[in-house]
């Protein structure tokens, strides 16, 4: 095992290429952390920024919104102005390239993103598993519909719906179950995959947090990139220390040259 960290970054960097071109399908996981070069603050990083503010406990809960629909809708709001100013970067761009090059080759692709700012569809990933929801789409507490609003900001808090209902984000709040038909797909494609592949996450929240775990079981080469250190670096074939932003592209151009 070499001593030089390039000569090591550059050998991960072949071996997760390799991985790509040989896998017969792939199944991504995203985190806060492939935003985060968008200039929108992770859930932990944003302790001492977004969330400094607020106690979560105080805002992300069904309690919360029972308590003070208002407080809770203004803190959502701000959060979609902070959105809106942000667009997709190099990171969310190479996996939308990831999924037509692998797509167009007739392989497997699934990406399953923690995520609630929808920048991988704005960089034209298609169809991606939106484990807890997304800060764009509103439900009425009254009558359940719900729809995509990108007015910024609401004219009222808490918005409110046709029927007279207030509306809130259809984000997984602390306490409340995921989607159950997008948990379960989530689930299938890191059990089915040949690679798996988790980016820019913490690793700390079930269930995706297992996503990893399962995929391995299934026989699945696993990859995972991120600045510092997680519980499932030392379980994955190869753990980059990086920012997706700059290492996938990367990645991606070392794999044109190796695809066949
Ligand atoms: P976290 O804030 O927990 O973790 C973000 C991860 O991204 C950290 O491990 C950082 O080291 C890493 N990171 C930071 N910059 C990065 C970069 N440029 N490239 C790659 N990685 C980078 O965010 P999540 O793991 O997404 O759930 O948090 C998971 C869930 O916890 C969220 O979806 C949310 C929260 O409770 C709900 O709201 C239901």
């Amino acid at each position: 095992m070499t001593r030089d960290p390039d000569l090591q970054l550059e050998r991960q960097i072949e071996r997760i290429a390799g991985f790509l071109r040989d896998a017969g399908s792939v199944t991504v996981l995203t985190g806060a952390g492939v935003s985060a070069e968008s200039g929108i603050p992770t859930f932990r990083d944003a302790q001492t920024g977004l969330w400094a503010k607020y106690d979560p406990m105080e805002l992300a809960t069904p309690q919360a919104f029972a308590r003070d629909p208002s407080l809770v809708t203004r803190w959502y709001d701000e959060r979609r102005r902070k959105c809106a100013e942000c667009k997709p970067n190099p990171g969310h761009l190479a996996l939308a390239w990831l999924q037509d090059a692998l797509e167009g080759a007739g392989k497997g692709f699934t990406l399953i993103t923690q995520n609630v700012d929808r920048l991988h569809q704005e960089a034209g990933s298609r169809d991606p598993l939106e484990l807890h929801g997304s800060l764009w789409v509103w439900r009425c507490t009254s009558c359940g519909d719900e729809r995509e609003e990108r007015q910024v900001p609401f004219p009222e808090h808490p918005p409110r719906c046709e029927c007279g209902g207030m509306r809130r984000p259809a984000v997984v709040w602390f306490g409340e179950a995921l989607p159950e038909p997008v948990l379960a797909a989530a689930w299938r494609a890191a059990e089915g995959c040949g690679l798996f592949m988790s980016l820019g996450t913490s690793s700390l929240v079930e269930p995706a947090a297992s996503l990893g775990r399962v995929a391995a079981a299934g026989g699945a080469r696993t990859v995972e990139i991120n600045p510092r250190e997680t519980p499932l670096s030392p379980r994955v074939d190869v753990s980059v220390r990086g920012a997706t932003g700059e290492l996938l592209p990367v990645i991606l151009s070392v794999l044109e040259q190796v695809a066949p």
